[in-house]
């Protein structure tokens, strides 16, 4: 099963950088694919890679990827039992027009869409049954519903639209937590309630 999804993962990721050469013919854009168990029954899904992401090609490997071993460990599993990936594949940035640094911004509309049906189908090859979001970027392209919020809908299991039934279970992004200490205790409530859904049923 794994090499057939990791022949299938490939072709996906070559037909995506040729999407992207496409849309930015005169930019060099580093894209940084999901990885993991292709067998996960739990596959995360973040907004898009950040500096360190890109610098190492690897999702969720700087600050935010930080409380994500914790999330792992809160789960009582280990990171290599799960997918991990993101929305856009590439870093959205925002360059200082004084010093000329570049900062991390949340995609926009466009980069969102140029990505969608690749993450729909990265999602139906690795195959989990549960899909955790975190944050609004991921939750609301999931639903392919602007509206979606995570404030309402965090912590509890819903339908991922599509061919085959999934569950999704949104959570507060990591990085919310850097920001939003107050969100550390329902982040925590919300990791155990994902906990049980995993032990308590068929998924
Ligand atoms: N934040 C994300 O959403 N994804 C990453 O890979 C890193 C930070």
């Amino acid at each position: 099963m794994e090499k057939a999804k990791q022949r299938m993962l490939s072709k996906l990721r070559e037909e995506c950088q040729a999407m992207v050469r496409g849309v930015y013919p005169d930019r060099e854009k580093v894209l940084v694919f999901g990885e993991g168990n292709l067998d996960a029954r739990i596959m995360l899904i973040g907004e898009a890679p950040g500096e360190q992401e890109t610098l190492q090609k690897r999702p969720f490997v700087g600050k935010a990827g930080k409380n994500l071993d914790a999330f792992v460990e809160a789960l009582g599993i280990t990171r290599e039992e799960l997918y991990i990936t993101n929305v856009v594949k590439f870093r959205p940035f925002k360059i200082h027009p004084r010093t000329g640094t570049l900062s991390n911004r949340p995609p926009d509309k466009e980069e969102i869409g140029l990505f969608y049906s690749s993450l729909v189908r990265e999602v139906e090859i690795v195959d989990p049954a549960v899909v955790v979001t975190l944050g609004n970027t991921a939750l609301k392209a999931l639903l392919d519903d602007r509206k979606a919020a995570i404030g309402a809908l965090h912590g509890r299991p819903l339908t991922l639209p599509g061919e085959k039934a999934r569950t999704l279970f949104p959570l507060y992004h990591p990085a919310s937590i850097i920001y939003n200490p107050k969100l550390v205790e329902v982040y925590q409530e919300d990791l155990q309630k994902l906990k049980a859904l995993m032990e308590n049923s068929e998924v």
